[in-house]
């Protein structure tokens, strides 16, 4: 596995991979991998020849300061977990090369990034598609693979790359979840103790048959601050906070 920090290096690569005419898979994440994240990796794998992961916690996504700071970046056993799982090439870039412009450009969309999150994250989905369109910019994959727990996400993303013309085929993929039902998420390791314990609720109300305003009731009763619980493009989605750490989900409906 090839970990590489500058576009110079992954061009030298690229042109190589390119020669033997092999076809590159892309994710990108921010690391804290689990095996949402490895699932992707094992698509991609089975799509592609070739395959590409991107580490980097974007700033211009977090509209939250502490959100940002607590953000785990275990980088070695992220490594370890992409190198076991036989990815061919790992990015890490840092703030300087993405961000030289100090984010004057940026990729804005303006309807679907303002409802759910993007009404309680202001911002957020603009930090999401110009980190996403620059990485694809610098990768040039063949396909890139999105998981479907950031439903949202998905969509702007692949409506981006239909409206700007990429020739990137964007490949969702299924939620994985724990045991237990609850979606997994980098985020699930700063969960407390008794959070935890009632955490798999949440998607056990938004698979349920009772209306979004009774789910939203139940969940507060249950102890969870909700975000929103809303019906849109055929999925019921939900975002609830428990102490500290907010927490999204989706069902097909
Ligand atoms: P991150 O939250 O690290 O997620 C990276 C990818 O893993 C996303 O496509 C996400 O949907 C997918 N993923 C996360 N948990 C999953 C689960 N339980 N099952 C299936 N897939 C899962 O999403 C981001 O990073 C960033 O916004 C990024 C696209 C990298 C841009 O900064």
């Amino acid at each position: 596995m090839q970990v590489f920090k500058t576009l110079s290096e992954w061009r030298v690569f690229e042109k190589e991979i390119k020669e033997l005419n092999k076809s590159i898979g892309f994710v990108p994440t921010m690391g804290a991998l689990h095996q949402g994240h490895l699932s992707l990796v094992d698509c991609s794998k089975k799509n592609t020849d070739i395959t590409v992961v991107s580490i980097y916690v974007n700033p211009t996504q977090f509209n939250n300061q502490n959100d940002l700071s607590n953000y785990p970046m275990p980088i070695e056993r992220d490594l370890q977990m992409l190198e076991e799982r036989g990815v061919d090439f790992v990015f890490l870039p840092e703030y300087e090369l993405l961000y030289s412009d100090n984010y004057r450009y940026r990729v804005l969309e303006n309807s679907v990034s303002s409802e759910l999150c993007g009404a309680h994250r202001p911002g957020h989905f603009d930090g999401v598609l110009s980190v996403v369109m620059k990485l694809f910019n610098i990768i040039r994959p063949h396909k890139a693979f999105f998981g479907k727990k950031d439903y949202q996400q998905y969509l702007l993303i692949s409506e981006m790359v239909s409206a700007f013309f990429m020739d990137i085929e964007v490949v969702p993929c299924e939620i994985i979840r724990e045991s237990d039902g609850l979606a997994m998420s980098s985020r699930n390791r700063l969960l407390l103790e008794h959070h935890r314990k009632i955490a798999p609720a949440f998607c056990k109300e938004l698979a349920s048959n009772k209306k979004c305003c009774e789910i939203i009731s139940s969940l507060s009763e249950q102890g969870f601050e909700v975000d929103y619980i809303e019906e849109r493009h055929g999925r019921r989605f939900g975002a609830v906070t428990l102490g500290s750490v907010r927490l999204i989900d989706n069902v097909k409906i």
